[in-house]
């Protein structure tokens, strides 16, 4: 069987370091690793426009932002298939008959989409299409028949409601010859990736609470932010003991230190773990620690920014990408819902036998 990947991003902002460790960085070693027979990573518009109905614009204009952010990472069009969502129909119709096979009280067990609704103040009054994304989002996921999904955490509950989807339709509409295949959700290894706090030490990086670091940002901009960063508030002398629970830094440590950059940066210790032993005795300061990690981000970041630049000097030619992949998924998905509707026997015109049988019911 063919090793497909498929995943992708709500264009609402500019994609930022939690994206970077937790599924770009990710992404980029996948795709070039060869052992993938197609990779499929979608900017997905219409999902974005579940929740934000009202403000199209904001979709609109991040399209091009999130492609930079792509490409800017080593994401390739030579070796990826670089689309967006809202060119690919057929997605609808294959969501429209997913539909049947799940039931509201799933929807309404989805931790994720919990999450959301709380967090959009929705309680009253959660759009039908928002409250159904799970259900498109097994059709983002079937529609190119993906054996892995490389996503953060938060992703979970989606692929498992995909899963689900499979199973049923497989059983009801294909149960001899399956159509769908079931996709493994590939999560980031490293524990500190799964889920990176914002800067202000909030559990999740988000526009809205301003507490993310871009890929876009600048050389001063990252170092402000850092310098700013979330520590432990009980460290007040450099002296006393430090703690390493919900410190900011040092989970972005987590995530991205190398030995090498202390090689290069911290030579008076070996590695993270005699940084930290340090810091929880007392007597390591959290400057010292923050200026560290900003060269380390820095050194991750500048050349993905170097990149963004080079790229974003021809804005037609990103769009020229997204439309080559547009147009080739398109070809999948068409491929798949045949398949779908020929399962479900909706293919009325294609079955020959179909339509004799109906005559000789009249003739009896
Ligand atoms: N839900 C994802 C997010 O919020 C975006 C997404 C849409 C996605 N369809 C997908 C991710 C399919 C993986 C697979 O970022």
């Amino acid at each position: 069987m063919s090793k497909i990947i498929l995943t992708g991003d709500r264009p609402t902002g500019r994609l930022h370091i939690g994206h970077y460790a937790g599924s770009l960085r990710r992404r980029v070693e996948l795709q070039n690793s060869g052992e993938y027979d197609k990779t499929y990573i979608m900017i997905a518009d219409a999902q974005a426009l579940t929740d934000n109905a009202d403000n199209p614009e904001k979709v609109r204009q991040n399209i091009v932002e999130v492609a930079l952010d792509y490409l800017a990472c080593g994401l390739d069009p030579a070796k990826a298939t670089l689309f967006i969502q809202s060119q690919i129909s057929e997605l609808c119709e294959l969501t429209f008959y997913y539909m049947n096979l799940v039931t509201v009280s799933r929807l309404q067990r989805n931790p994720t989409v919990k999450a959301e609704i709380q967090l959009r103040n929705f309680e009253a009054s959660i759009p039908v299409g928002f409250f159904t994304y799970p259900i498109s989002q097994a059709a983002d996921i079937t529609f190119c028949k993906a054996t892995t999904v490389p996503v953060g955490e938060d992703q979970l509950p989606m692929i498992e409601q995909t899963k689900e989807i499979v199973h049923k339709f497989n059983a009801v509409y294909a149960p001899d010859k399956p159509v769908l295949v079931d996709p493994q959700a590939l999560l980031p290894e490293a524990e500190a990736c799964k889920r990176l706090p914002g800067t202000d030490g909030k559990a999740k990086m988000s526009k809205s609470l301003g507490n993310c670091i871009y890929l876009a940002d600048s050389a001063d901009e990252i170092r402000t932010k850092i310098m700013g960063m979330y520590t432990d508030p009980l460290h007040l002398q450099v002296s006393d003991p430090g703690h390493l629970e919900g410190n900011t830094v040092f989970i972005y440590l987590d995530a991205f230190a190398r030995r090498e950059h202390f090689e290069r940066y911290l030579p008076e210790y070996a590695d993270l773990d005699e940084l930290k032993a340090h810091y929880t005795r007392g007597g390591l300061g959290d400057v010292k620690v923050k200026k560290f990690l900003n060269n380390v981000l820095q050194e991750e970041l500048e050349p993905i920014r170097n990149r963004r630049t080079e790229f974003a000097k021809d804005i037609p030619e990103i769009y020229h990408i997204l439309k080559k992949g547009s147009d080739a998924a398109r070809e999948v998905a068409a491929q798949t819902l045949s398949e779908v509707k020929q399962a479900m026997k909706i293919d009325y015109f294609e079955d020959a036998e179909y339509i004799r049988s109906q005559s000789e019911r009249y003739a009896e």
